[in-house]
């Protein structure tokens, strides 16, 4: 037989975007669906008895990925022609020994949520990411794991590549979380799921409760506390009867930022997202942006299978800088690059407190926004203590200049954040990488052109 070629790994073409000035941004759009959401109904499905339906799915790179993660442990997740997604988990303890490395791609909840799901089979699983994830700690995961009795080899620093040596023996632990993190949070309680016993995780600021809501869902007992110190201590009880469910995943309030921010800086616009995700927990943009003076409504609030929803109209409104307290940042982690896109364009100065954990995102989002922003005209600083105070041009009657490519450092959010900030700018604004928008919003460019955006190749 003769030997097949090696093949390498597909490259993703590098995309250069430009976005120029638009006038008014009308009309009423659905974004794609909840990323976090979507991972967790992937991962839930899989381990449940019987079928699980998923409505809305989003269908990006990112959760592409834990698909296919899902499929190599042994689970059926397919799409089926009216685009619903039907998966059928093999339930709770029965995944199987991947065949292959499961490569997580960009998605760093893909990575560490899955890690702590393996970690309590005993299965090994050999994790690996492109160049942006296999650069991100996982130590923060692996650590707490490695308490509970599961072994990890990886990189310096813990990173991936990395080797899980699962056990269908855990332990249970208490564990106090060092940062703020729901991927952390996540990746315990779902090790704590396949662990016989009571699997605690405190956390001092409160974290999105995805895992939680849809653990619940399942048909999991999950239990919240207040402790003394205000802290929250949230417990699994291990080893329940998981059952398939459907599930409906909300629109991406993280993605209906980057139009929501786009209409607000456009005179003329009146823009209606629907269905978005307004989970008190992922809702700190929203609260800053209407502290700045904008106008958004919050239309038809209603709960959509455990999760709550509303239809946003959002206005052109003068922004006004602000004031972000650090307290805030678990609610709009991955907003910050959108919102300094807005600070840029208010009147006065915004200051953005406590952003440490934006430095290990996808990319070191603190320097990549404030680079950036130098590019375009924008006076920002970075404050020793991880904050970033950007100045705004508003008032002046004219936006940022612009006239710069920025750098995206494999980084869907910075992108989209400077392609909105190209359409209130005075020159056209370039990204040098557009590719990974796919990862966490696919369509964005047709849906913000269908809008009256002005993006296309650079
Ligand atoms: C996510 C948690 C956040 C967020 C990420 C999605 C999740 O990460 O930035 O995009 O789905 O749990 P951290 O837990 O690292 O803050």
């Amino acid at each position: 037989m003769t030997q097949a070629p090696v093949t390498q790994p597909p490259v993703t073409q590098v995309k250069p975007l430009r976005s120029a000035a638009t006038g008014a941004i009308q009309g009423s759009i659905r974004v794609p669906g909840d990323k976090s959401i979507s991972h967790r109904s992937l991962m839930l499905g899989a381990i449940a008895v019987g079928e699980t339906v998923i409505h809305g799915l989003l269908e990006g790179e990112d959760v592409l990925h834990t698909a296919a993660a899902m499929r190599l442990l042994g689970a059926q997740a397919e799409r089926d022609a009216a685009g619903v997604w039907r998966v059928r988990g093999v339930g709770l303890g029965a995944l199987q020994e991947p065949a292959q490395v499961l490569d997580m791609g960009n998605s760093g909840t893909a990575a560490r949520l899955l890690m702590g799901l393996v970690a309590a089979h005993p299965i090994t699983c050999v994790f690996t990411g492109d160049a942006s994830l296999n650069k991100r700690p996982m130590a923060r995961v692996t650590k707490p794991l490695e308490e509970m009795g599961a072994r990890f080899v990886g990189r310096s620093g813990g990173r991936l590549p990395l080797t899980v040596v699962g056990s269908g023996d855990l332990v249970p632990i208490t564990y106090r979380l060092p940062v703020a993190s729901a991927q952390v949070k996540s990746a315990i309680l779902l090790a704590g799921l396949n662990t016989a016993g009571a699997t605690t995780v405190i956390e001092a600021e409160p974290t999105r409760d995805h895992t939680e809501l849809m653990l619940r869902h399942f048909g999991a007992t999950v239990t919240t506390e207040r402790l003394e110190d205000g802290a929250l201590a949230v417990t699994v009880v291990g080893q329940p009867e998981l059952t398939g469910r459907t599930i409906h995943v909300p629109a991406d309030p993280s993605s209906a930022a980057f139009p929501a921010v786009a209409a607000l800086l456009r005179p003329g616009s009146e823009l209606l997202l629907n269905d978005v995700g307004m989970n008190p927990r992922r809702t700190g943009l929203y609260d800053t942006l209407v502290e700045m003076g904008a106008d958004i409504a919050f239309e038809n609030r209603r709960d959509q299978a455990g999760e709550p929803v509303a239809d946003l109209r959002v206005k052109h409104s003068a922004l006004k800088g602000v004031v972000v307290p650090a307290d805030r940042a678990p609610s709009m982690i991955d907003e910050y690059p959108v919102l300094a896109a807005a600070a840029a364009c208010a009147e006065g100065t915004t200051v953005m407190l406590g952003l440490k954990e934006l430095r290990v995102k996808e990319s070191d989002r603190l320097a990549m926004v404030a680079e950036g922003l130098t590019r375009c005209g924008v006076s920002v600083e970075v404050g020793a203590d991880d904050s970033l105070t950007v100045h705004g041009t508003g008032g002046t009657g004219k936006g940022p200049k612009g006239g710069a490519t920025v750098l995206t450092a494999m980084d869907h959010r910075i992108a989209m954040s400077f392609l909105v900030l190209g359409m209130a700018s005075e020159q056209p604004i370039s990204v040098d990488d557009g590719a990974f928008i796919d990862t966490s919003f696919p369509g964005f460019v047709g849906l913000m052109n269908g809008l009256g955006t002005k993006i296309g190749e650079a």
